[in-house]
């Protein structure tokens, strides 16, 4: 369960350019909920991610991940807990162009306590999973976005997430391609991956159980 209780996020805070982007945000988030979350540009969506990823720290209010206190954790202790717990998918797909497929969905897994033995056999359950196994020896700059998609949704997984969180995941795609990878996403909600998704499109947003909306740094 992610609980976010009156998060306020200032960038800048004291500065001339001081800017309060999330006023007060309260949102709790329930094991294998699907959840998008939608607001104009500038809304603050991106920032609410960031937090909810343990990427950033609230300027004010509490932030629960699974009962612990992101506060209180360092630098270090939240990017092990992301890295053990959180897959992210963001809309230009961040993969290493030059690398192939199966190096680039096993880059979590270096990071982690995996035996180096089980990397590639667990990278490779992870393309299964996203059927796209035919692509594991690949050069990532060869594929196609909505290849790309679908790798940088494998790698997202790799390491059993139970939340994965999204921002603008199919902003890049046309609406076959969209339409696959929310597919995809769906199926691993219903194996009860929590999932948020920031997200523009109508079509994304009908697909999800609940949709909030982001308003003058609020959700409504
Ligand atoms: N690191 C930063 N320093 C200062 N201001 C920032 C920073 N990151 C974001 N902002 C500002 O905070 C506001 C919210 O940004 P954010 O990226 O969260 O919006 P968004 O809702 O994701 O927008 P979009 O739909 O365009 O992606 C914007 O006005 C942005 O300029
Ligand atoms: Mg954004």
């Amino acid at each position: 369960m992610l609980e976010l209780k009156n998060i306020q996020k200032k960038y800048n805070p004291g500065k001339p350019n001081e800017n309060m982007v999330l006023k007060d945000v309260s949102l709790t988030v329930c094991d294998g909920d699907l959840i998008a979350i939608t607001g104009r540009s500038g809304s603050g969506k991106s920032t609410l991610l960031h937090i909810i990823a343990l990427m950033d720290n609230p300027t004010k209010g509490e932030y629960r991940f699974e009962g612990k206190d992101a506060a209180k954790l360092s630098d270090s202790q939240s990017a092990k807990y992301r890295n053990e717990n959180i897959g992210i998918l963001l809309q230009d797909f961040r993969l290493l162009e030059t690398e192939n497929v199966i190096k680039n969905v096993s880059a979590p897994l270096y990071f982690s306590k995996t035996p180096f033995k089980q990397i590639k056999q667990k990278a490779y359950s992870a393309l299964e999973k996203i059927g796209i196994e035919n692509l594991a020896k690949r050069t990532v700059s060869t594929l196609s976005g909505g290849e790309k998609q679908r790798v940088a949704l494998a790698r997202a997984i790799v390491n059993s997430p139970s939340v994965l969180l999204a921002d603008e995941p199919t902003g890049a795609l046309d609406s076959k391609n969209r339409d696959m990878l929310m597919d995809l996403i769906l199926e691993l909600n219903r194996q009860k991956t929590t999932i948020v998704i920031v997200t523009h499109d109508n079509e994304v947003a009908g697909r999800c159980a609940s949709t909030f909306s982001m308003v003058d740094g609020k959700i409504v």
